[in-house]
């Protein structure tokens, strides 16, 4: 799609539709030069309380005159309440409305965006938010479909304004990584296998990046006991994914995505219903590579060592048994007693390598842990914990930014009781409290002295229902939260 600020106004842009932001409750004056060349419209709209600028709703116009074919007026709601993420919602229902009523290209008016901009605390300008929003939502899938779809795809979108300030560049270039990862995690598991995440992984601007791939033997070389015994239950060949994206100075950033492309629960098998859209377990894999490709495509100068320990965890005749004791490469001894606690194994050794190979400045982890973290959380915020209070910080400032909100919970020593084993050195489940935090407690063991931040997006990778600008399937976060923080390291 092309985006692009153009100083035109309002009654001489040629487009299929001319957006109008509204605040509710305000006056239009803004709009009068608008409103006076098609008779009065808008003001009778006003009037008659047909349309108020509540938040998201919108009244249509079609006009006679003017340049634009049609005027769509789309409430911000109250001044007093009004926030990025309220713009990025409405952008989000402006732009798929836009796209059933067959629209081809919109324009939007700046004149309200630019008195509003400074009471939005915010890194962008308004218009910024806005289209995030709508491009977000008009996100669709439709790889598997054989029927037409009935809509087509807006193909440009022009904000009016004088001056051109908008990150565009970034802004598309995020957005696009942000489809891909869900694009990834919305693929039936048959084709999201991890050599299928390996391919994804190597067609990533190879001339950029380094793509190593740890085969079963390798992998076994190198002690990563935890890490193998969940892909001893597949028949699909494990694959742990090492990206060295070097473009910095100094030691790296370590971004380990957990990379189940399947989790039936193991022996410790999972209801039906639970594992219905477990294809969704990548997901912390598939934002790590969506946001290697932003970075590279904006060329931010950081090094950085993505891991992602790819497998599934199934079910045959050589998958780990309740009871099971494995060994993972720093040597700690692991009961394993829910095999369905297998992400916590594969990012152990996932850790490990990257500290041992790599010796990073800080780690981040980013995965669907824990069923737990719904139950604490909700689907409203994405769970933190970790050992580097300034690392937090920055992904609290990012979320608030991103609204991929994190939520910090404790690393309490306490919760080293909860996870400790009568044969080994920890088992790999810590019992139904507080199960975010024991899961998180687990990782903490295998970070050593590096600094290191887990987050947990059980309970935000996935939509049931549509929400705003979040099509329903995977939501593709993490991305933009990364790009935020990792973008302060420049
Ligand atoms: N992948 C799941 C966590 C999950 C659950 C993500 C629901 C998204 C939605 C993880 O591997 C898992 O099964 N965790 C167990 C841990 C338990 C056995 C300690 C869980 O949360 O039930
Ligand atoms: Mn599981
Ligand atoms: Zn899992």
């Amino acid at each position: 799609m092309k985006i692009k600020v153009e100083n035109t106004s309002e009654l001489e842009i040629s487009t299929d539709v001319l957006i109008l932001p509204v605040l509710e409750g305000e006056d239009i004056s803004q709009y009068a030069d608008v409103d006076e060349n098609i008779g009065g419209i808008i003001a009778k709209l006003v009037e008659s309380k047909e349309f108020t600028g509540k938040h998201k709703q919108t009244a249509i116009i079609h006009t006679n005159g003017i340049a634009p074919k049609r005027i769509m007026l789309a409430g911000l709601g109250k001044a007093s309440e009004i926030s990025h993420e309220k713009i990025r919602s409405l952008g989000g229902k402006v732009f798929k409305q836009i796209r059933t009523m067959y629209c081809l290209d919109a324009a939007i008016s700046n004149r309200l965006f630019n008195t509003i901009e400074k009471d939005i605390k915010g890194d962008y300008p308004p218009a910024f938010y806005f289209i995030e929003g709508g491009l977000l939502g008009l996100y669709r899938f439709t790889k598997y479909k054989t029927e037409k779809i009935d809509t087509n795809e807006i193909d440009s979108i022009t904000v009016l304004n004088e001056q051109d300030d908008l990150p565009l560049n970034w802004l598309q270039k995020t957005i696009a990584a942000v489809y891909y990862a869900r694009d990834m995690v919305n693929t039936p598991p048959k084709d999201m296998t991890p050599t299928v995440i390996t391919e994804y992984a190597k067609a990533l601007y190879p001339k950029v990046v380094k793509v190593q791939v740890l085969e079963k033997e390798a992998v076994e070389n190198e002690n990563m006991g935890a890490y193998l015994s969940v892909s001893r239950g597949s028949d699909q060949p494990l694959k742990f994914i090492v990206i060295e994206y070097n473009a910095g100075t100094g030691s790296p950033i370590a971004l380990v995505g957990k990379s189940i492309t399947f989790d039936s629960g193991g022996l410790s098998i999972k209801p039906a219903n639970s594992m219905e859209d477990m294809k969704y377990d990548m997901s912390g894999g598939a934002a790590v590579l969506g946001t290697l490709k932003a970075l590279i495509e904006l060329a931010l100068p950081l090094n950085i060592v993505a891991v992602l320990p790819a497998t599934e965890n199934l079910i045959n005749g050589y998958a780990s048994k309740p009871g099971d004791v494995v060994s993972a490469i720093t040597g700690k001894t692991i009961e394993i007693l829910n095999t369905d606690a297998e992400g916590r194994l594969t990012l152990a050794d996932g850790i490990g390598y990257a500290i041992k190979y790599y010796k990073p400045r800080a780690i981040i982890d980013i995965a669907t842990l824990t069923g737990a973290c719904s139950v604490a959380l909700g689907h409203e915020a994405v769970a933190i914990m970790g050992t580097d209070r300034e690392l937090i910080d920055r992904f609290k400032k990012a979320g608030n930014e991103t609204y991929e909100r994190v939520w910090e919970m404790p690393l309490f020593d306490e919760y080293k009781e909860y996870i400790k084993s009568d044969v080994a050195d920890l088992k790999n489940v810590g019992g139904r409290a507080g199960g975010v935090v024991t899961a998180g407690y687990f990782l903490k063991e295998f970070t050593g002295n590096t600094p290191w931040v887990h987050l947990d997006i059980a309970s935000t990778a996935w939509k049931d229902k549509e929400k705003d600008y979040l099509p329903k399937g995977g939501t593709g976060i993490g991305v933009r939260l990364l790009l935020n923080v990792l973008k302060e390291f420049v």
